[in-house]
């Protein structure tokens, strides 16, 4: 079971569309895969078409110990035809921790309790039959993003190419080195993903560059490409592949999710 947390303290970098769509993408190349939404905002949930109303368990109750992890997770079905995608037809199912928006207090209801930063550790250790689980993390360095930090095995950065991609990178960076001293000696940035890319624009192209420059072999190779369907799809509870699978915003997930899989199965 690998274990990695998608972060980056700026909002809207895509982080949530990443989560999603990756997720659904392994999940269509066999993973068995579970999201866990770690935003009291609640995106992912609400992206993969969970009803508010339908959330009577979530990532707080556990965090809470009034129910078992087991009892919060959701599975969601998923199916789609690729047409870029050889054996076109797709299916399976991917598995989602929701959120909701208790979480929100979380660093005062939380803490000031011993083990703190382990929260999201502790309940996870129960689970074990997963390939891949994904921590959709919220826009902000706090108690949240620290639990990520100290379960995870790895880290992915969204970056969107635009001005300022960098901006406030370092602070991160500073962020996972001491989690990395002090909590979870294991911890590494494994992956930078480009997105928003746009490829007739200049500065986009330069800050590629740059991004490229500054990680090396950490950038994944596949870029995702500003496209209009990756920001309507989340309204619909769908995922890119069932709300547009002939897109630019299906491929390029559907790219880099196979990067992913290759590249760490040549590990
Ligand atoms: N490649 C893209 N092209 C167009 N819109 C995108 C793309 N990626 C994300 N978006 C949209 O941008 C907004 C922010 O993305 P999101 O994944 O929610 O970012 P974060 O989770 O980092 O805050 C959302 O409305 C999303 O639908
Ligand atoms: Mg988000």
């Amino acid at each position: 079971m690998k274990c990695i947390a998608i972060i980056n303290q700026k909002g809207g970098v895509g982080k949530t569309t990443s989560a999603v769509n990756i997720g659904a993408g392994l999940c269509f190349l066999k993973k068995k895969v579970l999201l866990v939404d770690l935003d009291p905002q609640a995106h992912l949930t609400y992206s993969t078409g969970i009803k508010a109303h339908e959330l009577e368990k979530t990532l707080y109750h556990v965090f809470r110990g009034e129910i078992p992890i087991i009892d919060a997770i959701i599975e969601r079905p998923t199916e789609a035809v690729l047409p870029f995608s050889s054996q076109s037809r797709h299916s399976g199912i991917f598995y989602v921790l929701p959120a909701s928006l208790d979480l929100s207090g979380a660093d005062l209801e939380f803490g000031s309790i011993a083990g703190r930063e382990f929260l999201l550790k502790e309940n996870l250790s129960s689970i074990k039959n997963y390939d891949y689980v994904f921590i959709d993390c919220p826009p902000s360095l706090g108690l949240l993003t620290l639990n990520a930090l100290t379960t995870a095995d790895e880290i992915y950065i969204p970056l969107q190419t635009e001005f300022l991609a960098l901006q406030g990178i370092s602070k991160l960076l500073e962020t996972v080195e001491i989690v990395k001293k002090r909590l979870n000696h294991g911890l590494k940035i494994t992956g930078i993903i480009g997105t928003r890319f746009d490829g007739r624009k200049r500065l986009n192209r330069e800050v590629v560059e740059r991004i490229r420059d500054y990680f090396g072999d950490q950038f994944f190779k596949t870029l995702i490409r500003e496209n209009i369907s990756l920001a309507e799809a989340p309204s619909f509870g769908k995922t890119i592949y069932e709300y547009k699978p002939d897109s630019y915003g299906a491929q390029d997930y559907f790219n880099l999710s196979k990067e992913i899989l290759e590249r760490d199965e040549k590990k």
